[in-house]
């Protein structure tokens, strides 16, 4: 396979939404904060895969991808390769960054209560750290919220880049001023932003980032990408050959750390979505993706809109710039309305009482009408509006 290249001009919004195999007349695709729809790209990858499997030097070729999936990553964070490390989930991430962190008397981990589950627990499972929790428990957290937590007993700030439920979009680069200037490091969960809004992490002056391939960046569930500022501290507590200076000496008696982010990998990586990570990360690379935020924040103001005259309860953000790429429609019953549409070829993502309706640079206006007069068609037809708290 050949290498990555940028294309230039970026390709039209439109025919992004060509690559997807799903995104038909029968298919309206507004779940990728949840899992990414299928693309010619990854179908491709994937038959790529298999071809390779059959022919001699399988893990040399899976090895090459690795490498291709971290360089694109690097590209799409303004990070230098070295800094990045592929690992199979955000959690084992989290994990890694923090594993062997002498907490003593920068103790406080401040973190949100709208993080992502996985990435919070992390935080909890320190046992010297105590985890300070800011902004309220059900509702839309600010970067205001963080500013008064963060003192000299601070010792790391976790900010999601865009929150996984309200899409609620956060200052970065705010909060990690404040948390440098008392000598704390900068997490940040960036799954539910990376390839669909520009990131730049020395903007974000972030420490530590992650993003996951399986949503905004087009490939499958399997591969997250960690990104160290300076790679070379201390080695984290899982390890495995793939952490070694040189995997390839496979010397069982030695355990020697190289100075690059490789050293917070372990084993064997998920083939199948190392693969598709190339193939999405490549569609990702290639978009303008200042292009592609104006786009989603206009597609999802429009979607608040229309579903707001109609009754709908929606969280959103006061201002479209703090917005992430999809809305959170309250209904306690989600799961029963998203797979109400389902089944009419509409595809949402529920999570916790809100049913998701993300967007990316393949949606159009057309998809916005449809989920907008199927919610309500099961509005009129099936079921009272439920409502709730905003
Ligand atoms: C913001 C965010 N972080 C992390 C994850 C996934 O974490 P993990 O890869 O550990 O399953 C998700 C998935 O839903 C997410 O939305």
């Amino acid at each position: 396979m050949s290498a990555p290249v940028l294309r230039d001009p970026a390709p039209s919004l439109g025919e992004v939404r060509q690559r997807l195999v799903t995104t038909t007349a029968a298919h309206t695709h507004l779940a990728v904060c949840g899992v990414a729809p299928p693309s010619i790209d990854v179908e491709q990858a994937l038959s790529w895969l298999m071809q390779d499997l059959s022919r001699p030097g399988f893990w040399r070729e899976c090895e090459q991808q690795v490498e291709r999936a971290r360089a694109l990553f690097a590209r799409l964070i303004g990070a230098d390769v070295d800094q990045v490390a592929v690992l199979p989930n955000a959690s084992v991430a989290a994990y890694q960054a923090v594993s062997r962190r002498r907490w003593r008397r920068r103790r406080d981990v401040v973190v949100t209560p709208a993080e992502f589950p996985g990435v919070a627990h992390t935080w909890l499972n320190q046992p010297s750290a105590r985890v300070r929790w800011t902004g309220p428990p059900g509702g839309a957290v600010r970067t205001a919220d963080f500013l008064p937590l963060i003192t000299a007993r601070t010792g790391l700030v976790s900010v999601p880049a865009v929150t996984y439920r309200d899409a609620t979009g956060l200052d970065v680069a705010r909060i990690a001023r404040a948390a440098h200037a008392v000598g704390a490091q900068v997490f940040v969960d960036a799954y539910q932003a990376a390839g669909v809004m520009p990131l730049h992490v020395d903007a974000l002056n972030c420490d530590y980032l992650v993003a996951g391939a399986g949503k905004y960046l087009m490939g499958l569930p399997g591969v997250a990408f960690l990104y160290v500022r300076h790679p070379d501290g201390p080695p984290p507590a899982l390890t495995g050959w793939l952490g070694r200076a040189d995997p390839h000496a496979l010397r069982a008696t030695v355990l020697d750390w190289p100075s690059h982010a490789r050293r917070y990998e372990t084993g064997t990586p998920c083939a199948a979505a190392v693969y598709a990570a190339v193939a999405g990360l490549r569609l990702v690379n290639d978009l303008d993706l200042h292009q592609v935020r104006r786009h989603t924040q206009r597609l999802i103001t429009e979607a608040a809109r229309r579903l707001t005259a109609l009754g709908e309860v929606v969280r959103i953000a006061a201002a479209p710039d703090v917005q992430g790429a999809h809305l959170a429609l309250v209904d306690p019953q989600a799961e029963t309305l998203a797979a109400w549409l389902g089944e009419r070829g509409v595809i949402t993502a529920p999570r916790a009482g809100v049913l998701r309706l993300a967007v990316h640079a393949y949606s159009t206006d057309e998809d916005i009408d449809v989920v907008c007069d199927a919610v309500a068609t099961y509005r009129r037809h099936h079921h009272r509006r439920s409502g709730g708290n905003r």
